[in-house]
């Protein structure tokens, strides 16, 4: 072994020691951290998760698969109908009862309901996402 190969590996190997005997700094901001990072607000989850199939406009698209729009959706009237399909998914949409929690699913609805062109005012609660919706299939192997 060469002595720059060698200089260069003790310098890691003591970077690699450091790094295991710095303790941990459990949650502060920046980088390593150990709180989840997650989507909080309606329009963060919405941003994060639905729009991916959704679009940023809520005006859903076509071409590899059909993804409806959520703009000016009369379906959204009623609460009742987006708890459902996003607790449990339906046809090509997956379900999200075990990403997000009820407070979030909550959010997001609201947050559709009341953009994109929809005027639904009221707020859909974490009370109504555990009413009618339904809790993550159980997948048996
Ligand atoms: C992987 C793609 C995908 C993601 C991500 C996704 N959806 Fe969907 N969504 C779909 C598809 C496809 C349908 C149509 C399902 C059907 O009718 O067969 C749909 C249908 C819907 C419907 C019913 C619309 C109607 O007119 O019947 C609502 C409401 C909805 N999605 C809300 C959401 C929300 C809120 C999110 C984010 C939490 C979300 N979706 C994330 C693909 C997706």
């Amino acid at each position: 072994m060469n002595k720059q190969k060698f200089a260069l590996q003790t310098a890691l190997v003591a970077l690699a020691v450091a790094g295991v005997s710095v303790p941990a700094t459990a949650d502060a901001p920046g980088a390593g951290g150990t709180q989840a990072l997650g989507p909080e607000t309606g329009e963060q989850v919405y941003r994060q998760i639905c729009q991916a199939c959704h679009m940023a406009d809520g005006k859903g698209a076509s071409g590899a698969g059909t993804f409806p729009a959520l703009a000016e959706n009369p379906r959204l009237a009623s609460p009742v109908y987006p708890i459902i399909v996003v607790t449990r998914g339906k046809g090509g949409m997956p379900w999200f009862s075990n990403a997000l929690s009820p407070a979030k699913v909550a959010a997001v609805i609201t947050y559709v309901r009341t953009h994109f062109g929809n005027h639904f005012t009221t707020p859909v609660t974490e009370a109504d996402v555990k009413k009618f919706g339904s809790p993550a299939p159980v997948i048996d192997h």
